[in-house]
């Protein structure tokens, strides 16, 4: 059973910390996202009341990936130069690293490796709505960046327990939410979608995060995210890019994924190569 009462008490620790700084903006660069009609303008006038965001993404925009030739000296040029959609993605991104830079390594698992892992999940995820279902893919990378956000907050708030279901993880070759489950009561998925309604965030993102990893039992509104979001997740563990928390994760359900969307696998092999071959880059030239 659930241990609801825990739950609680740890969505209250999250609210008074650190982590909830970043909750505004993130939900209203989401909000920009999530609306189809929202302009460049909007986007700007948002990251310009954050220095720190606006100073990192004009780092970002002038670092080698993307190399201007002319320095870009701020926002404005920044999204004539980036465009619109990756100057939301970019922001979403730099924004959502805030959490994970803190230096924090148990044994199998460390936040750098779990946003490497967040940042390829994200990717996997837009190129499935990009190309299997010719939509925007926005909201899927929004859900990728947060989805293991739950893990973040046991590594700081309970981090004897995560210790705990890790050593199971490894003795018992468990996915990581079954060891929390029982350690815990409630798992990293639970943590999220919590936190993510608390941020007001819209309910295809909360759904997604909550059944991640129980992609079939999501609302028939959220099932083309989380069963995205599970083979995103499953197809990112497969390539051994980035911490992986859920090995051997139900194969079976894999399969049932792919054909419920009607996706070739061949589509998601492609899909898994690209996204394997860009975050390799990204690392290699620091945007990780
Ligand atoms: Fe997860
Ligand atoms: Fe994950």
């Amino acid at each position: 059973m659930e241990n609801t009462q825990d739950l609680n008490r740890l969505i209250g620790q999250v609210n008074k910390s650190n982590i909830s700084t970043i909750a505004g903006m993130v939900a209203r660069i989401i909000a920009v996202i999530n609306d189809p009609e929202s302009t460049a303008k909007e986007l700007v006038e948002i990251i310009l009341t954050d220095p720190p965001l606006a100073a990192n993404v004009l780092r970002l925009v002038n670092s080698a990936h993307y190399s201007p030739r002319r320095k870009i000296a701020d926002i404005q040029q920044a999204v004539i130069f980036i465009g619109f959609d990756a100057l939301k993605e970019l922001a979403l991104n730099q924004k959502v690293c805030e959490i994970f830079r803190k230096v924090v390594k148990i044994e199998g698992y460390s936040r750098q490796s779990l946003w490497v892992h967040s940042v390829a999940v994200a990717q996997f995820a837009k190129m499935i709505y990009r190309r299997e279902f010719a939509m925007r893919g926005e909201n899927a990378y929004a859900v990728g960046l947060l989805h293991d956000l739950g893990i973040i907050i046991e590594d700081q708030f309970r981090n004897d327990e995560l210790v705990t279901a890790l050593g199971m993880v490894k003795d018992e070759d468990l996915p990581l939410w079954q060891a929390e489950q029982r350690v815990l009561g409630y798992d990293h998925s639970r943590i999220g979608s919590a936190v993510s309604r608390d941020w007001n965030l819209p309910d295809e993102i909360i759904d997604g995060i909550a059944c991640h990893h129980q992609p079939l039992e999501a609302p028939s509104a959220s099932q083309v995210m989380a069963t995205s979001l599970f083979i995103a997740n499953y197809g990112c563990q497969q390539a051994e890019i980035g911490y992986c928390d859920a090995p051997l994760d139900n194969e079976d359900i894999y399969h049932q994924c792919i054909e419920n969307m009607g996706i070739e696998r061949h589509a998601i092999d492609l899909i898994q190569n690209d996204v394997h071959s860009l975050i390799t880059t990204m690392v290699a030239e620091g945007l990780l």
